[in-house]
């Protein structure tokens, strides 16, 4: 098991948890990170359940699709969409995940591009231009709440009428569970939780009011390696996500025009009705999304 990677939420690269105004670029702090998380990324090439499902749902029109693939990180996504697709453009606000992509997929055909560019503002591209537009692994998280909503009224924007969205987003219905101090074996994973606990626990309010609202700013500890190096670079392992409550989203969706075809809980069950939506307690959720 790599411990680096963890099972049940992910975030990511230090200092990517804060939107950059449209059109800029946020940059990651040290050398150090940006080359921890790149390669983090690079190494993922599996899909998720809820990932698998819809494209398996979209098998046959993937083909003639023109793909947006926004924070592509790595390129997990990339690897399993761009070559099904007619083309793939994968975008990133961090210059170093680009530049890890270029790398991975130094052998790509044209019909496979990357670009820069903020979640906020997707001004390069055209309105109604892409056929699937995604958004995985959570990194809509990264933006408060305002901000996710520009991201999907962009999204929105350069999706042509009947084409289809995907993203993920943390579920706060879940949020008690970091306060849990989890069974650990061995003394080094042991001082990590404790200090993961500690550190939820000093940043953030009571779970119990953060429960209560729509959404949530909340700060996690990402990425934790050894106790020494958690130590020295405190607050760059300290990322603010946003946590969202299933009702929430659905509004917000709405209100930009989305229809929800599908919601998936982690291990890809479907969320049939609104009350299982809402009840789920999966750290986090699915949203499939048409532009009607
Ligand atoms: C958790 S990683 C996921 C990477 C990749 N999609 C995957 O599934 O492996 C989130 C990615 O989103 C990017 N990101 C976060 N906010 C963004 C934004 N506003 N615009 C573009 N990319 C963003 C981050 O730089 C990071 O590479």
């Amino acid at each position: 098991v790599n411990r680096d990677i963890p099972t049940e939420k992910v975030a990511g690269p230090p200092g990517a948890d804060r939107a950059a105004p449209p059109g800029r670029t946020e940059t990651v702090r040290t050398q150090r990170d940006l080359d921890h998380f790149v390669q983090v990324y690079r190494s993922w090439s599996h899909l998720l359940p809820p990932e698998q499902i819809v494209f398996e749902r979209l098998a046959e029109e993937l083909p003639s699709m023109r793909v947006l693939d926004i924070g592509v990180g790595g390129g997990r996504t990339t690897v399993n969409l761009a070559p099904r697709v007619r083309e793939y453009v994968g975008v990133d606000m961090d210059p170093g995940m680009l530049v890890a992509c270029e790398e991975r997929f130094a052998d790509r055909p044209g019909s496979v591009s990357f670009l820069q560019c903020n979640a906020v503002s997707l001004a390069p591209f055209a309105d109604s231009s892409f056929d699937f537009v995604i958004f995985s692994f959570n990194g809509i998280d990264y933006l408060r709440w305002p901000e996710r909503r520009r991201a999907l009224e962009e999204m929105f924007r350069v999706l042509r009428p009947g084409g289809y969205m995907l993203f993920s987003c943390h579920n706060l219905n879940s949020l008690h569970k970091l306060y849990w101090l989890k069974r650990t074996s061995g003394v080094k994973e042991f001082l990590l939780e404790a200090m993961r606990y500690a550190l939820v626990r000093l940043c953030n309010g009571r779970v119990q009011s953060l429960q209560k609202r729509d959404h949530v700013q909340f700060y996690d500890v990402i990425y934790l390696t050894t106790p020494k190096r958690f130590l020295v670079s405190l607050f760059r392992r300290l990322g603010r996500f946003c946590y969202s409550k299933p009702q929430a989203q659905v509004r917000q969706l709405e209100e930009i025009g989305w229809r929800i075809l599908g919601t998936y809980a982690e291990k890809g069950a479907l969320l049939a009705t609104a009350e299982e939506r809402n009840a789920s307690e999966d750290f986090w959720l699915h949203y499939f999304c048409v532009k009607p």
